[in-house]
């Protein structure tokens, strides 16, 4: 898909509210403003609160309303509140973009802590379905979207990322098998799946080996990773036109493709890519 030069101010946000978690930073906060500049009510959601508020005056002077709720996605009850709160605020729910996430990088063999496994599926998988179910009903009222960040490893398989790997093949999974459930009601799915990107904090907040995060010079980013802005111009045109998937780039789709085709060249491939973002 390529960018129009519209993108800005993308039509169908106006007065529309969206929720979206994860928005202290990275493509979350980047997102809430994009939204609230096309004139969006935005909800912003996660644990840190000053950061988090930093964000929703930058979408109070993008044009937008902004709510900022804080609270954790792997709580069922902060997820439930955050609904509750959205909609006594705005009247409803137009857009869920479920994009709160955290990564790690290391060997599984190397891990010393196994609660890293289940803390990434707690936060990239569970947290995601919980916000969801809170605000299907809304969303079925609104014929509203559904948009999940996974990532492009939610189809493919990278190495150092096994956990991550496995929280996004879930969200992925789920998305796809929701959105069957959904067709006739009016609800969209969208699911967009990032190559890597540049401007967010994902990297060093990764969990290394020892648990820990991997910390801010620990790695360089790749020639290929994608700026936040052309990311989010690809997001918002997706949701405004109801598409079901986005790959970012779109040629990350041949990767796909390779790999249900020819594996053994996509895993060569794969590992080439790893092996220069680890050097
Ligand atoms: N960066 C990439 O290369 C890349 C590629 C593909 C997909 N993605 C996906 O894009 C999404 C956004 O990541 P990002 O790259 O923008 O990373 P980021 O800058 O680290 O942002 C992550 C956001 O998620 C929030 N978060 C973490 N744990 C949370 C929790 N338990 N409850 C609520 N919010 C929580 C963080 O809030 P706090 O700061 O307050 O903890 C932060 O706002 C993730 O789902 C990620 O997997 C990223």
């Amino acid at each position: 898909m390529s960018p129009s030069s519209d993108w800005k101010s993308p039509t169908g946000f106006h007065g529309r509210t969206a929720i979206v978690t994860g928005a202290s930073s990275g493509l979350g906060a980047a997102l809430a403003v994009t939204l609230a500049a096309a004139r969006a009510n935005v909800v912003l959601f996660s644990p840190e609160a000053e950061r988090q508020q930093q964000v929703a005056t930058q979408c109070e002077q993008a044009g937008g309303q902004a709510l900022s709720v804080v609270g954790d996605v792997t709580r069922p009850e902060d997820c439930q509140r955050l609904v509750a709160d959205t909609v006594a605020r705005f009247g409803q729910l137009d857009h869920l973009v479920a994009n709160a996430g955290i990564s790690m990088w290391a060997r599984f063999a190397e891990v010393q802590d196994l609660a890293v496994f289940r803390r990434l599926v707690e936060v990239n998988y569970l947290g995601a379905l919980y916000c969801v179910y809170h605000a299907l009903p809304h969303l079925r009222q609104s014929g509203g979207m559904i948009t999940a960040i996974t990532s492009i490893q939610g189809k493919i398989a990278v190495p150092m990322h096994t956990g991550y790997v496995a929280s996004k093949h879930a969200l992925q999974g789920f998305c796809e098998a929701l959105r069957l459930e959904l067709q006739g009601t009016g609800v969209g799915v969208l699911t967009v799946l990032p190559h890597w990107l540049r401007g967010t904090e994902l990297r060093q907040r990764a969990f290394g080996s020892d648990g820990r995060e991997l910390g801010a010079s620990s790695r360089r980013h790749s020639r290929e990773s994608v700026p936040m802005e052309l990311a989010c111009q690809l997001i918002v045109q997706a949701m405004a036109a109801r598409r079901r998937e986005l790959v970012i780039p779109w040629k990350l789709k041949a990767l796909l493709v390779l790999n249900l085709l020819w594996p053994r060249r996509a895993e060569a491939l794969i590992l080439g890519a790893v092996k220069q973002q680890d050097s």
